[in-house]
């Protein structure tokens, strides 16, 4: 089928999906990106979502072979950040009018499951801002008792929806537990956010099509779409990132598969090219995610290297970036930025 085809059909199958991540031909690129744009502003408007993260630990019991954080990384400086820490940089995001916060960390139980319930109910009690967790594979009762404190989000990212690549990866996790995760924190009440690398080695274009397949099996709120990067210390070192363009096809591909699904413009793009953010934000992303992880934590969150990582300050970066996103034409959004899904239902 012709391109312009596959792009007017209202449900993508795995061979659509596959032809649209395969397009070479640069105008045929431009439709993808011109429809995934246009299907963006239908279902989502022109409204961009900051969400403030704290990278608040970055121990890790995993050891996945694409990952900076993995345990076997010696080289990695690690850090915890107290509790107190946590909550003044999360003072800092809701003063910048930022309505979302992530507490994101490495799998760490040295976090107990009764301290990061404290820490979500100081947050929803000081400030009136969503709370998304990012801390890997927990129990399930401590999914319920952050629910319970107040937790709005989840993002667990499936990572690969490819069986053997998954467990090739992580080793000690399966693919089966992942998506058993997923659908129990739904199950709960939380928005889930899941996604996946773009770019892993040994991974097909349709490996691709299948993860983006996977993201509206499980009708995720957010996905999170990925370029791979290379880290020192880790056994993908020499494995090479996948072209800005390959991301940016995912990125569209996604949109228009997922519809009303946030689309991050995520840290890894802008880490792959000084514009990566821009660029996603006009083919499908309509969300950003400003780091607010204090200096000198910051630079040891290095899942991968980041040549662009700055050290200026979390309030004027974010001033910059609302800069940049007004320039295209789009405005912050002042609401906590739920699931568009749940307006629908409302
Ligand atoms: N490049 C890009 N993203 C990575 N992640 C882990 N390693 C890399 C890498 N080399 C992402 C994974 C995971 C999160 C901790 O960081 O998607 O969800």
């Amino acid at each position: 089928m012709k391109t312009a085809a596959i792009l007017n059909k209202n449900q993508l199958s795995k061979d659509d999906i596959t032809h649209l991540l395969m397009l070479q031909d640069e105008h045929e690129i431009e439709l993808l990106y011109k429809k995934a744009d246009e299907v963006r502003k239908k279902y989502c408007g022109d409204e961009v979502h900051l969400r403030g993260i704290i990278e608040f630990s970055n121990y890790c019991e995993q050891d996945c072979l694409y990952c900076g954080l993995r345990k076997s990384n010696n080289k990695l400086k690690r850090y915890r950040m107290s509790v107190d820490e946590i909550l003044s940089s999360a003072k800092a995001i809701h003063d910048t009018g930022i309505r979302t916060i992530v507490l994101q960390s490495g799998e760490d139980i040295y976090f107990g499951s009764e301290e990061i319930r404290d820490i979500i109910k100081s947050i929803k009690t000081k400030f009136n801002t969503a709370v998304t967790l990012s801390l890997g594979e927990r129990s399930f009762e401590d999914y319920k008792m952050w629910k319970d404190a107040g937790a709005d989000r989840y993002l667990l990212k499936h990572e690969t929806a490819n069986v053997k690549l998954y467990s090739m990866y992580h080793q000690a996790q399966s693919l089966r537990d992942r998506i058993g995760h997923l659908l129990y924190l739904k199950k709960l009440g939380y928005q889930i956010g899941s996604g996946n690398l773009i770019g892993l080695p040994f991974q097909t274009i349709e490996d691709i099509a299948e993860d983006l397949l996977l993201c509206r099996e499980l009708d995720v709120d957010m996905a999170s779409i990925s370029p791979f990067i290379p880290s020192p210390y880790t056994p993908y070192k020499h494995h090479q990132s996948p072209a800005l363009t390959d991301t940016l096809k995912t990125i569209a591909s996604a949109r228009i598969v997922l519809k009303d699904a946030h689309i991050p413009a995520t840290a890894a793009l802008s880490a792959l090219d000084e514009k990566g953010r821009e660029r996603g934000l006009r083919v499908g992303a309509n969300v950003v995610m400003p780091n607010f992880t204090p200096a000198p934590y910051k630079a040891y969150y290095e899942i991968y290297p980041n040549k662009y990582l700055t050290t200026e300050d979390p309030v004027k970066r974010t001033l910059r970036i609302t800069a940049m996103i007004e320039s295209l034409g789009r405005r912050i959004s002042a609401s906590q930025g739920d699931s568009l899904k749940q307006k629908v239902l409302a």
